[in-house]
């Protein structure tokens, strides 16, 4: 028996409440079938995303209590500048309140028309904090990432030859390479260490900072410790220190392997580039030393950091997502292989094969999967990354339509898995019956927020 055993017992517990089909369907039908618009009371099992959804800790919640609130020079701050020193050793440290905010102010500063900014995919908030600069958000994954069946050990690696090419090509206009550690978009496939030091030594060679969006590094780090040859016996958090060893710096969503419900920051080697950065940030979150959050959150970060590189948790964390996945492929549901760290990657053009990406295949299963059971997922395909092209008007589709479902960390036990995997294998028996959407209103940018559909 291969059980993921948590290696936690539960201290505080949260009620959760089943709804009927037809409470659904109101719901549905209130929310223009957009899951995003469908209150989390009415969701059984959210595994809507990873994100700011994790249960901290006692140690942590002992931390709320302890921090400082100050609003400059907190003690808490100073635990929390110490934890990302020591784990990055990137001397900058700038906190935000989340990952995206990060994002704006490091894009908004070096980002304009005719700028190219390489990573090897984009998260979405990414993709349009650069794109908002006018810069070009180009994904460089490696050919392996666009074939769900493709079994690659790291399947989230940065395409080298791709980005040696548009080095040489874009040169002077690409003032920053960044990397996605878990590649989320592609699967929340891990990158290798290998993979990383090439990159780092072709930044390196062409005189180009190299960053890490680093929302997931634990989870990246401990798959290079299961997988890679000659991590077996290092420490995870070795293997941290090794990964940002080859960057100059990187942003993390602190909401993910931090272990929190909120929190983020950047850090980095260049102190200029920080002093503008932090000048900014006094400008629209606040005090260098809290960055638009609380002192007790900078607490609570400072602790998790250390708990999301645990080895015991890191073991546990990815066979749940596993084991998940196994269960849903003895069903036959395609999925995205192999099974990522944060995430288990329904292929919905697989899935439902009779609807096409111009009706949002992906969308239909999340109105499904919520609709018969009351489970949150979401689609990471042409509702989220189609594009228009303004002067002709033809959209163009992403390769892969995808449905993820996120696991929140420490969350839900391995009975919630089961519960998921069987209402998902009893859609899929039934998955002729899902119909294709149509928009009746999207937004301009990140539509899949806020985006009205009705059946087709
Ligand atoms: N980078 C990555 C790789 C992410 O996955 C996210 C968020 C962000 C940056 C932005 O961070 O949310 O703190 O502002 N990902 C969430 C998700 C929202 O569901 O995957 P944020």
């Amino acid at each position: 028996m291969n059980i993921p055993v948590e290696p936690f017992r539960i201290k505080t517990v949260e009620r959760i409440r089943q709804t009927t089909r037809e409470e659904r369907e109101a719901y549905l039908k209130e929310a223009g079938l957009n899951v995003f618009a469908v209150p989390s009371e009415s969701i059984f099992v959210d595994l809507l995303t990873d994100s700011g959804t994790s249960a901290m800790s006692d140690q942590q919640w002992g931390g709320l209590l302890t921090g400082d609130e100050a609003y400059a020079g907190s003690r808490s701050f100073y635990r929390f500048e110490a934890a990302i020193r020591d784990i990055t050793g990137f001397p900058q440290v700038i906190p935000t309140h989340q990952g995206r905010v990060a994002e704006n102010l490091l894009f908004s500063t070096i980002c304009r028309p005719g700028i190219t900014i390489p990573n090897n995919t984009h998260f979405d908030t990414t993709h349009a904090n650069v794109a908002a600069n006018g810069a070009d958000a180009l994904n460089l994954p490696v050919p392996e990432a666009l074939h769900p069946e493709t079994e690659h050990p790291f399947k989230g690696n940065m395409n080298l030859e791709a980005l040696e090419k548009v080095l040489t090509e874009r040169k002077g206009s690409i003032p920053l390479v960044a990397m996605t550690v878990t590649n989320n978009s592609a699967g929340g496939q891990p990158v290798s260490m290998e993979n990383i030091k090439a990159t780092s030594q072709i930044c390196r060679k062409h005189g180009v900072p190299f960053f890490f969006d680093c929302a997931r590094y634990a989870e990246n780090c401990w798959f290079i410790h299961e997988r890679e040859a000659g991590y077996k016996n290092k420490k995870v958090i070795d293997i941290a220190r090794e990964m940002f060893s080859y960057a100059d710096g990187c942003w993390m969503s602190a909401k993910k392997d931090a272990l929190v419900n909120i929190g983020g920051f950047l850090a980095m080697k260049d102190e200029k580039l920080a002093q503008t950065l932090r000048n900014k940030l006094i400008l629209i979150e606040g005090f260098p030393t809290y960055g638009g959050l609380a002192g007790r959150d900078l607490e609570a970060i400072a602790i998790g950091l250390y708990e999301g590189l645990d080895e015991d948790y890191l073991k546990y964390r990815t066979e749940q997502v596993r084991y998940l996945g196994e269960m849903l492929m003895a069903g036959g549901v395609p999925l995205v292989k192999p099974i990522g760290g944060h995430a288990v990657f329904i292929d919905a053009l697989a899935f439902c094969p009779h609807i096409p990406q111009s009706e949002f295949p992906g969308v239909a299963l999340t109105v499904a999967l919520y609709r018969e059971a009351g489970i949150r997922a979401v689609e990471i395909g042409s509702m989220m990354f189609a594009e228009k092209d303004p002067k002709t008007g033809k959209v163009e589709y992403p390769p892969l339509d995808l449905v993820r479902l996120a696991i929140p960390r420490r969350v839900y036990t391995n009975t919630h898995m089961a519960y998921v995997a069987d209402a998902i294998v009893a859609v899929y028996k039934n998955r002729d019956k899902l119909r294709g959407l149509r928009l009746t209103y999207e937004a301009p940018m990140l539509r899949h927020f806020t985006a009205r559909l009705e059946e087709v």
